[in-house]
């Protein structure tokens, strides 16, 4: 029996891609650097493992008559047509679960680097060497104890983000489409209205998956709601907040700051104006990016990939084999 053929879109941790070498013919692109040409790619493959959020429509899979297993390395799946991926009955899976923690780790970084000035800090000392006497009335922040946390898409990561602040001692507001009153029970969370609880956050974090329906769900008009010394924390997807709206409200002190692991576009334009500002910290989207939990995903996304080569149950699906309409 020929074995299959595959294309892992970035480096994966070698060990991971031993495993799959040992059951495929695999080809990967050896750098980070440029996006791989997976258009080119596809039309001799089996499987696809996407590491990175290189699309995968439709045309691309009707270019690949054997393709029957899409791995994603990583919990959102956005870049990935997943209706053109179920109407040709090929399997889908990602890495839900094992990245929460971590992801929630980084929100708290972001927002605590914003609310203490930790940026602004390193450049004053280590870049501009201007530490030659202590100024004590430098770089104040804002208190991140006590504050009021309002959190956007209580998923898994909203709700690890939202045991962290309730351990800061902070009060949380959530929103989601779903009420949940086991967590506001559990964690004394409480629900809000997204307008009350941008009018009533002083940090707003965003974990919202990207659809139709959250593309540019935080523009003008809910930025101008928030409070002037509130700061937003993006670490959904970038087109889930309006960049040249967030820069206005960042330009004109409309809100205080903002933290972002994820851009629009990815990554941000150099000229962007975005970048001129120096309330805002621009993360290279590192949500996941740990040691642990990268290994982690990687392992569950060869389990996916695998699983969807031979026909069977993924263990981490969004699509089954063959699933059809
Ligand atoms: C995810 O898991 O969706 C992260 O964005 C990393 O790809």
């Amino acid at each position: 029996m020929s074995r299959f053929k595959v294309f892992i879109t970035r480096p994966i941790p070698e060990e991971i891609l031993a495993k799959i070498a040992a059951e495929c013919d695999v080809d990967m692109w050896h750098t980070s650097a440029i996006l791989p040409p997976i258009a080119e790619k596809i039309p001799p493959l089996d499987g696809l493992l996407t590491y990175g959020h290189e699309p995968v429509s439709a045309e691309m899979m009707d270019t690949a008559p054997n393709l029957k297993s899409i791995s994603v390395m990583g919990v959102g799946y956005d870049h990935v047509d997943e209706d053109a991926a179920r109407e040709r009955g090929i399997a889908l899976g990602h890495t839900p679960g094992v990245l929460s923690d971590t992801t929630a780790d980084m929100t708290m970084a972001l927002l605590l680097a914003a609310a203490r000035n930790v940026v602004p800090a390193y450049n004053h000392v280590q870049v501009a060497k201007a530490w030659t006497y202590y100024d004590p009335n430098i770089l104040w922040g804002y208190d991140v104890h006590h504050a009021t946390l309002g959190i956007v898409g209580m998923g898994r990561i909203g709700y690890a983000v939202a045991k962290r602040a309730v351990a800061f001692d902070m009060r949380v507001l959530y929103y989601k489409r779903n009420r949940r009153p086991d967590w506001e029970e559990e964690l004394g969370i409480e629900y809000a209205e997204l307008e009350h609880l941008l009018q009533a956050s002083d940090f707003v974090t965003l974990h919202v998956p990207l659809t139709e329906e959250t593309t540019h769900m935080i523009g003008k008009a809910e930025l101008a709601l928030m409070k002037r010394t509130a700061t937003l924390v993006n670490i959904a997807r970038g087109p889930v907040v309006d960049h040249y709206a967030l820069y206005d409200a960042l330009a004109s002190g409309q809100i205080a700051s903002a933290a972002v692991d994820v851009t629009e576009p990815e990554p941000i334009n150099t000229d962007h104006p975005l970048l001129s500002l120096d309330n805002v910290i621009i993360a290279p989207h590192l949500g996941s990016a740990t040691i642990q939990t990268r290994m982690k995903m990687a392992t569950m996304a060869m389990e996916n990939l695998l699983a969807g080569l031979k026909g069977e149950q993924l263990p981490y699906a969004v699509l089954q084999p063959g699933w059809h309409t």
